[in-house]
């Protein structure tokens, strides 16, 4: 266990709704010690089928409501909203961001078809598709879903509800080997996604890197709550 400076600012994350929820658990978890302020932008959610700039000015508005709050860093809980914006919130304002990326990396292992689920916005960026032309193997397909964050939004908390329009998703990658969940809302769901492959193919998501970069950066800037563990 280290010892560190006390700092009990809270950090902020945010998301187009309740899909960063699953990155504030992972978050929690590593970092018991540490306060959050969740915002879910649901009013204008989804953020997936808008225009860059739409997005853009949501995800500044959002990091300014975070940063009139005092937070000592920002997590981008939305892998659509950090290919859009990241580079731009890092330009604009000086405390630090992580963002979400699509576990494409850590998926290189699987020797097959491996299906990378993401919204239509993030499959369109240059961010994007730099990680893709870096990491992606012969086997990675991208299959951009229009609607299946706002499915899983509509149903919260009852995701359950989700599972037969989550399974028509996936019928046409039903030979599968691996799954990449290019988007935080689908992590939600990840327990009816190895339902529909009888819990034989990995899943991956940008989660745990996410929430382990956030320890790295919060240790390096002296900025953790007391104790990291
Ligand atoms: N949860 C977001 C992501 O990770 C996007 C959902 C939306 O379309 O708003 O990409």
């Amino acid at each position: 266990m280290d010892t560190a400076q006390k700092d009990n600012r809270p950090i902020g994350i945010f998301d187009s709704g309740i899909g960063g929820l699953s990155v504030l658990e992972s978050c929690r978890a590593i970092l018991p010690y540490e306060n959050f302020i969740y915002l879910a932008d649901n009013g204008f959610a989804p953020y997936g089928d808008k225009c860059d700039d739409y997005i853009r000015e949501r995800v500044f508005c959002l990091s300014e409501c975070l940063i009139a709050r005092g937070v000592k860093a920002i997590v981008v809980a939305c892998n659509t909203a950090t290919n859009v914006g990241i580079k731009m919130l890092r330009e604009r304002y000086k405390i630090p961001f992580v963002g979400l990326e699509p576990a494409i990396k850590p998926a290189r292992v699987v020797d097959g078809k491996t299906v990378l689920l993401c919204t239509p916005a993030t499959a369109r960026q240059e961010k994007f598709l730099q990680l893709v032309e870096r990491y992606g193997t012969e086997h990675l397909i991208i299959a951009p879903q229009p609607n299946l964050a706002t499915i899983i939004e509509n149903c919260y908390p009852n995701i359950d509800l989700a599972r037969c329009e989550i399974y028509k998703t996936l019928n046409p990658y039903a030979d599968a080997k691996a799954i990449i969940l290019g988007c935080t809302h689908y992590v939600l769901v990840k327990d009816i996604i190895l339902d529909f492959y009888n819990h034989k193919n990995p899943i991956f998501d940008g989660n745990e890197g996410a929430s382990k970069r956030l320890k790295e950066l919060l240790s390096s800037y002296n900025a953790t709550n007391g104790c990291i563990v």
